[in-house]
Order: C-alpha cells, then structure tokens, then sequence
C-alpha cells in the first residue's frame, strides 16, 4: 500500500468499509474521518467478536493507530461517548490517539427531533440520528461547533436563540412537542468533559503528519450515492460522500491522496428509499439478503437488493478517480449459477443485463486469487473491463483474514 489511501463506498453505502479499512490499518499510523456522523455503521469481526462503529474510526481497534475525526463531521455528543465508553470496556485506549476538529458542527437533540419528524412526511428514510438539520445549520452558519463547548456561558444566548428556532420549526410546521433550552444546555454540560479531553486542531496535525510521511487512511462512510451531489438526490445523505469530501472535511489537498480505494459490494443494496435501478423483488433478492445478512448495522432495516449496476459505477469511478477497486462480499454469490450485471440502461431508465455464469463454489476460504473458481476470477475481471480500474482487494468474509490481496 502506497503513503496515504482514501477508502470510499462507491455505492449506497454498507460496502464493508469498515473491515477493509481495519485490515488496512494494521500497516498505517493515521486512520480519519472526514464526513457524516453516527448515522454510519461499520460492522467489523475480529477474533470471532462483531464490533459495530458510528463514529470512531475504524483504525481505532490498533492500539497504535492515531484516530482523527475532522470538521466535515458532524458530532453527537452522546454517541461519541457511549462508543467511547464501550470500546475502553473492551479494552480499547483512547488516551493520546483521539483527536477531535474544534470545528466539528454539533448534532443537537432539537436535530434529532426535526430530522425524525419532518422525515415522516418527506419519505427519505434518514437514519433518524439529526444529520440532515444538523448539516443544514452548519451551511445557514449558526451550528454550535465542537469548540463552543469551550466556553457555555459565552455560548448560552447563542444557544437560547437556535434552539427557539428549531422548537418553532418544529411545533408550527410539523406541530410536534418543543425541546426545552435547559435540556440541550444540560446535554452540551454533560459532555463538555469530551471537549477537554479530544478537541484538537486536527488540520495542523494532519499537515505535520503528511510531511512526516505518515501513512494515512482517509475513512469514507456512507457511499457515492448517497453523495449530496452527486448522488440519487433527494435521496441521498446531506454530506460529501465522493473523494472531494475529504479536502473539505480534513484540509487536506487531493494531492497527498496517493491512492483511491473504491470499494463495492459484488452486488448491490440499499437502505432508505430512492431509486434502485437493479433492485430484484424475486428469489434471487431473498438469497441475497439471507446469504449477505443484508440488515442495516445503524437501524437493524432490511436492506434492499439487486444485481450489480456497472453503468453507475462507471460515473462514480470517474467522479472518485478510483484508482483501485475493492469487490466486498464475492462469497454471497457463491450459491447462483448465474449472476447478472447491469452494463448499460434502456430508454426507460431500465436496466440492460449480462447475464454471466456463477461458480457454485465455496469461495470463504480462498485466501489467493489464483484459487478462486474459474468463473469467480472471470467475474471479477469482466469487472475491472468495463470499469477500467484494477481489482486490488476482493473480500471472501467479514473477518480480517478473509481478504485476497492481488499483487
Ligand atoms: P441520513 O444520513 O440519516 O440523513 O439518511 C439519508 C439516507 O442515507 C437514507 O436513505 C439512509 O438510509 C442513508 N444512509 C445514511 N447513512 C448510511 C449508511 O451508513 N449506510 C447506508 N445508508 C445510509
């Protein structure tokens, strides 16, 4: 592995990230974040045990890794500390590796409230944990940022003010209860002890550390599609998911990226609601799910899913400058005689299918690409065809050693 690599979903998000970034970590100094909040989950095994993390960086499981959330995040207070207090009772430290951006903008409780709500009528299907509104105020410029927690009664009036106009938004327009001011004041009171302890300027940090030639992981969580760009708008999630999203959300220029990890799953799922060109309602849907455990690791919702969709990856591969691909999740094809993958759509948006043969194997214990069933390595390499990008990684497993790396 190259100095510095950003990890990125390229799909819906729920690629397996987080077990890739774990793996990778073992040979890294620095594991960041850089967008979204709690509303990720990444589900890692290790040891036989399942750890699902929101918040902290997937690095944090190396007792050596430096862990970094930067200002593109937006942070709840709450399930900072109720991941921070988990990990230290599994034995995880946190002191002098844990940096967090003063200018992190604050999920409040008022968020939360607005987000569950207004999500009622808008049909998104949020993970209900405050991103969209706490986003929303950050880019109206009147969100409480992680450093306001410096100093409360500087803050209070500030506060007083915001949390009046989400309790008005949310008793006129959605005609639900108001949050009292002294509750969102204790909240910011209870948790000031995390401002001391991990607030840090995470910009200059990650500037000594490039020049240091430190090597670093750059996080990505939720995926491509769910960019507020570039995604499957209004469906997406309200933050920067594709690769420009780190240089806001860390400070850091594209050029210290050496290399652009895109990771799929070898087919496709989605949580929430939005278009889903290769969405299957059939057996094969049930096979899928059954076999991929495809249940979201944030909110236990089932997820949806379908067939491979090359014609979207092939945009998101450009928008990303993927420079190497990761295929998660290849041994949920295992049972199929035939797989099909979407490689261009029809005038109705449909989807146009190449159906290609399956390899009726077992694949989980495969640990080199050479051993892979013959039709498994074809199915890999009509991938990387079409999409023009190497595959560097394919995962068989969610444990760390179900991993072949191609040289
Ligand atoms: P929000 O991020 O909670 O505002 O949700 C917006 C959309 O993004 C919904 O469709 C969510 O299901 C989806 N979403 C957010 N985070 C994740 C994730 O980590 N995995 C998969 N989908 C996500």
């Amino acid at each position: 592995m190259s100095n510095n690599t950003l990890i990125l979903g390229l799909q819906w998000g729920d690629e397996g990230k987080g077990k890739i970034v774990d793996a990778l970590a073992e040979n890294s100094e620095v594991v960041c974040r850089f967008q979204g909040g709690h509303n990720a989950g990444h589900t890692l095994k290790v040891d036989g045990e399942q750890k699902v993390l929101h918040l902290v960086p997937s690095g944090i499981l190396h007792p050596s890794v430096h862990c970094v959330l930067g200002n593109g995040i937006v942070l709840s207070l709450p399930a900072l500390q109720q991941e921070i207090t988990e990990l230290e009772e599994s034995g995880i430290n946190f002191t002098d590796r844990f940096y967090v951006s003063g200018d992190c903008a604050l999920i409040l409780p008022t968020h939360i409230a607005i987000d569950k709500v207004r999500d009622q009528s808008e049909g998104i299907g949020t993970t209900g944990r405050g991103i969209g509104p706490a986003y929303e105020d950050k880019v109206a410029r009147r969100a409480i940022r992680f450093s306001d927690l410096q100093d409360l009664d500087k803050l209070q009036s500030r506060l007083e003010k915001l949390v009046d106009y989400h309790n008005k938004i949310l008793v006129h327009l959605y005609n639900a209860e108001p949050i009292p001011f002294q509750d969102v004041l204790e909240e910011l009171q209870n948790y000031q002890s995390l401002f001391q302890k991990f607030h840090s300027g995470t910009q200059d940090l990650l500037r000594g550390w490039v020049k240091d030639n430190k090597k670093i992981i750059f996080e990505g969580a939720q995926g491509s599609m769910l960019d507020i760009d570039h995604g499957t708008y209004p469906y997406v999630t309200s933050s920067s998911t594709t690769a420009g999203g780190l240089s806001t959300g860390l400070g850091v220029g594209p050029k210290y990226v050496d290399t652009i990890l895109g990771i799929t799953k070898a087919y496709t799922t989605r949580v929430g609601e939005g278009p889903f060109a290769t969405e299957l309602f059939d057996a094969n849907a049930d096979q899928l799910a059954k076999v991929g455990h495809e249940f979201g690791a944030t909110t236990g919702r089932p997820r949806r899913c379908g067939w491979l969709d090359l014609k979207a990856l092939e945009t998101i591969v450009f928008i990303n400058s993927v420079t190497t691909l990761c295929i998660t999740k290849l041994d949920v094809l295992d049972g199929f005689s035939e797989i099909q993958v979407c490689v261009d759509y029809g005038k109705e948006q449909n989807p146009i299918y190449k159906t290609l043969p399956g390899w009726k194997q077992e694949t989980s214990g495969i640990r080199d690409f050479n051993d892979l069933p013959q039709a498994a390595q074809d199915y890999i390499m009509f991938i990387e065809n079409v999409l023009d990008c190497p595959v560097g990684i394919v995962s068989v497993g969610p444990s760390r050693d179900q991993t072949i790396y191609r040289a």
